[in-house]
């Protein structure tokens, strides 16, 4: 017998606001041409002034409880992969274990920036399978309009704000490939690369600082990264090609999830995109895809579902799982 980590709902929260490529053109030298052509991405949503990360987070938790049929009591693990959490500390993961009116179980952030997804379920999956949890809410959750330069016209019109949230439950699985839950990880990082994609303020410079990044290096690093960790993780747990249901990419450039599919030989008919509707919302854009995804009635039981992700650190990473 053997422990599996089984997605059993997910959710998603998306601030009221959104705004479309066109309102940057009075602001900066942009336009929405420029925006759509090179990422995308169409429109985003932006948090109201005072709407924080773990309050995103907190939406998304409950409709991914809803979407279980379970409420906070039944979980004894919170994890939420965020860059923008609402305090330095405590973490957004125990504002979240409060706004949900749990006290009992344990919640801790991981950040790995728009990778952070992958990595807080592959941390929740080594936790349910070592047995220190039996069910798991893991979000993404992010205000990255908090860390934007307006007047950076490279990078203000790329990301937006969201969370979305998926339960992870230990259910036993034969070992085989035909198990629900997750199947395989693999997480890389390499922090040589730490120049091209950063926020240049932090905690220890007593500043927030705003995101900077040479756009053209990181595209270049990512097309050729998550196709080699995608492939790394559908070996690890013995899944083709042709098997894959559907890619669920980090959402930062519809022209890297085109390259990296068509690197992975699978046609973008079995891709789910939302870039246009989200932009880049950092740790957020995979669960937020996730649960889009199954909404339109894409994602169902059953489902070869592959993620990968990556983001400043450089880190970067995949997670092969049966729906
Ligand atoms: O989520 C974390 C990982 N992040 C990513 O994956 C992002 C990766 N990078 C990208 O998505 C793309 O590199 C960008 C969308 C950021 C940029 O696309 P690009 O095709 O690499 O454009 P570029 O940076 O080479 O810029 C082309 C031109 C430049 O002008 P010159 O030097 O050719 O005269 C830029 O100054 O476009 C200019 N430009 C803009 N023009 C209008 C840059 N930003 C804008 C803008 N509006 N907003």
């Amino acid at each position: 017998m053997t422990l599996r980590a089984v997605v059993t709902g997910v959710g998603h929260y998306l601030p009221e606001r959104i705004v479309p490529n066109s309102e940057f053109e009075s602001k900066i030298d942009t336009s929405d041409e420029w925006i759509r052509t090179r990422s995308g991405i169409e429109r985003r949503h932006f948090a109201a002034d005072g709407e924080t990360t773990s309050q995103l987070a907190t939406h998304a938790a409950q409709a991914a409880l809803n979407d279980a049929g379970l409420s906070a009591d039944d979980i004894d693990a919170i994890i939420v992969a965020t860059s923008t959490a609402d305090l330095t500390f405590p973490s957004a993961a125990t504002m979240v274990q409060a706004q949900l009116g749990m006290t009992k179980g344990f919640a801790f952030d991981v950040q790995a920036v728009c990778a952070g997804f992958v990595y807080a379920l592959a941390n929740a999956n080594a936790l349910i399978v070592s047995g220190q949890a039996k069910r798991a809410l893991v979000i993404g959750a992010e205000t990255f309009s908090r860390i934007m330069d307006w007047e950076d016209r490279t990078t203000s019109v790329l990301f937006g704000d969201g969370a979305g949230a998926l339960i992870l439950e230990a259910q036993d699985g034969s070992g085989a490939k035909s198990d629900r839950g997750i199947l395989a990880t693999d997480l890389n990082s390499d922090g040589r690369f730490k120049d091209i994609l950063y926020v240049d303020g932090g905690v220890s410079q007593r500043s927030t600082g705003y995101l900077r990044m040479q756009g053209k290096e990181v595209f270049r690093h990512a097309v050729e990264k998550l196709a080699q960790t995608a492939i790394t993780s559908m070996d690890k747990a013995g899944i083709t090609a042709d098997e894959v249901d559907w890619i669920v990419p980090h959402q930062a450039n519809i022209r890297i999830i085109k390259g990296t599919a068509k690197k992975m030989d699978i046609p973008m008919s079995r891709v789910v995109v939302t870039v246009q509707d989200h932009g880049n919302t950092s740790a957020a854009s995979i669960p937020l895809a996730l649960s889009v995804g199954k909404a339109e009635g894409k994602i169902k039981e059953g489902d070869i579902v592959v993620t990968e992700a990556i983001g400043g650190g450089l880190a970067w990473g995949s997670v092969v799982l049966r729906w």
